[in-house]
């Protein structure tokens, strides 16, 4: 296995910590100094509510766990049935590649004192959120629906003698959804009489897009059997049972990753693709994305010394409520940065400007792209956020991808969720094209933004939307 190492890590911090108890820091008996601060916090039993905590240590703190917490104060002697959640998880997980975390399941009285602990760097109450999903105010005509097999089966790829200059072999797809033409293109898609479903749009693509390149998809897991995938994907990590469940229980991860790199609907259909599940039919959670996110950069820290390494990407089409913002997941966002690792954001469908938004607001000071979503007609869909912190604009309207129901089965779905992995899937495709660039974000960023289509989007009737950029993938005119 190849990620055993940062496995066995975790493995085995979470066997050393079973020997400790976790009750609430306000009733555990104190054991050392600093303890006793944890036990002055006094405790309201009406509406003390117990609730999952993501603790991050201060960098400089390197002393075993044990030591650690021992020092907050937890008894070992005294673990007892309570460090045992109803899943039958350990209450505490040790984690962390560049930072050290854990999760802890504790009462609200207690983190006025953990948190104020010298080497406590963050400390933040989880946040669950539903996956993205547009308002029914600004929902597109067409429903979302599966797409009958006998529309798709037919895999019409041709090679042609073109253009590029930087391409091996071009490749053209004349049974693609319009969203592929529409990004291999520089001209409008014209609908010819068929609808924004019909599978006989046009995609131009290297050969060899995105061969070799890791794509890392955090999201609510992906069906890695599935056929379209052609065994190029295969999962990292779940922050559900106990990293072993990787099911999708909604389809969302599994769409995305078929928009990056399905045969018949994906970007670039020779990468890799890695589940990252972070949040299960309810939703993502902070804490499942900071794990996920820190798995990845784990995988990222080890493959980029390995042969054959192309490079890595995150995607992630989701958000956090409106309002909160993570400081312990902005500190990460920029460690996976500073490694090297692309990260693709999704607006979000609200409507609304995007920079109000965690974490997409981040794309102001990382070089994050954070996409919004256009429709066949190369409008800003209805329900696409907008604003300064969009970086980038990609079809998100009647798109058809993998769906999670069958492993042979597609459907139509709409939402800047899907816009966002055409870009990791661009970017794959450029990484193969552009190997300097491997672990250089800025540079790839600013590589995508600059072979966007400038002016392509119609004038949008929100005057903060600014000058806005098409995804492109270099091919000139119309295909024909
Ligand atoms: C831990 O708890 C047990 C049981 O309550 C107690 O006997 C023991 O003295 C405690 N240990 C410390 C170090 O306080
Ligand atoms: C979690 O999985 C590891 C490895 O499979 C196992 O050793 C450990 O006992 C599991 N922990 C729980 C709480 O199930
Ligand atoms: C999100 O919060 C902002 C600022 O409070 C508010 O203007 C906006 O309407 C909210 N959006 C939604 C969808 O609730
Ligand atoms: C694209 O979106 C615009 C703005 O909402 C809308 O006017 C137009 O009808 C849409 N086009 C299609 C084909 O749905």
């Amino acid at each position: 296995m190849k990620f055993s190492t940062t496995l066995s890590t975790s493995i085995l911090l979470l066997t050393t910590l079973s020997k400790f108890t976790f009750a609430a820091p306000a009733a555990a008996e104190p054991v050392h100094t600093s303890a006793s601060t944890i036990a002055s916090s006094i405790p309201d039993p009406e509406n003390d509510a117990s609730d999952d905590y993501l603790v991050v240590l201060a960098d400089d703190d390197k002393r075993p766990w044990d030591e650690v917490f021992a020092e907050m104060g937890y008894n070992q002697t005294t673990f007892s049935a309570n460090s045992v959640d109803d899943d039958g998880n350990s209450d505490i997980k040790t984690f962390g590649t560049n930072m050290r975390a854990f999760t802890i399941k504790m009462k609200e009285s207690g983190y006025a004192s953990v948190s104020a602990m010298p080497n406590v760097k963050y400390m933040e109450r989880n946040i669950i959120e539903p996956w993205p999903s547009i308002p029914a105010d600004l929902a597109p005509l067409t429903p979302v629906r599966p797409v009958k097999r006998s529309l798709w089966s037919k895999l019409n790829f041709r090679k042609r003698d073109e253009e590029q200059p930087q391409a091996q072999v071009v490749i053209q797809q004349g049974t693609a959804p319009w969203g592929l033409q529409r990004i291999s293109s520089t001209t409008p898609v014209d609908p010819a009489g068929r609808t924004a479903e019909d599978l006989s749009y046009k995609y131009r693509f290297d050969k060899t897009g995105g061969s070799g390149v890791d794509v890392y998809v955090l999201d609510s897991g992906v069906d890695v059997k599935f056929a379209e995938f052609g065994g190029r994907a295969k999962n990292l990590f779940s922050a559900f049972g106990n990293n072993t469940d990787f099911t999708d229980e909604i389809g969302h991860g599994t769409f995305a990753a078929g928009v990056v790199t399905s045969l018949h609907f994906g970007v670039a259909k020779n990468a890799n693709i890695w589940g990252v599940k972070i949040g299960d039919s309810k939703g993502p959670s902070l804490i499942g994305w900071w794990q996920g996110l820190d798995a990845v950069l784990a995988a990222h820290n080890q493959r980029k010394s390995q042969p054959g390494f192309k490079g890595s990407i995150a995607t992630m089409s989701l958000g956090l409520k409106n309002g909160s913002y993570s400081e312990a997941l902005a500190d990460l966002f920029g460690q996976a940065s500073k490694a090297g690792i692309h990260m693709t954001l999704a607006a979000l469908n609200h409507n609304e400007d995007s920079c109000q938004r965690f974490p997409q607001m981040l794309t102001k000071t990382l070089p994050l792209l954070t996409v919004g979503a256009t429709n066949i007609s190369d409008t800003r869909a209805r329900f696409s956020n907008y604003g300064p912190c969009v970086n980038i604009y990609a079809p998100g309207e009647s798109i058809i991808s993998t769906s999670a129901q069958s492993p042979t089965g597609a459907m139509v779905q709409h939402g800047t969720s899907f816009a966002c992995p055409m870009v990791a899937g661009q970017i794959a495709d450029e990484l193969v094209k552009n190997p300097e660039l491997r672990l250089d974000t800025e540079g790839m960023k600013k590589l995508i933004l600059s072979k966007a289509q400038k002016c392509a989007i119609k004038k949008d009737p929100n005057p903060q939307v600014g000058e806005i950029l098409l995804l492109n993938n270099g091919f000139l005119g119309t295909p024909s």
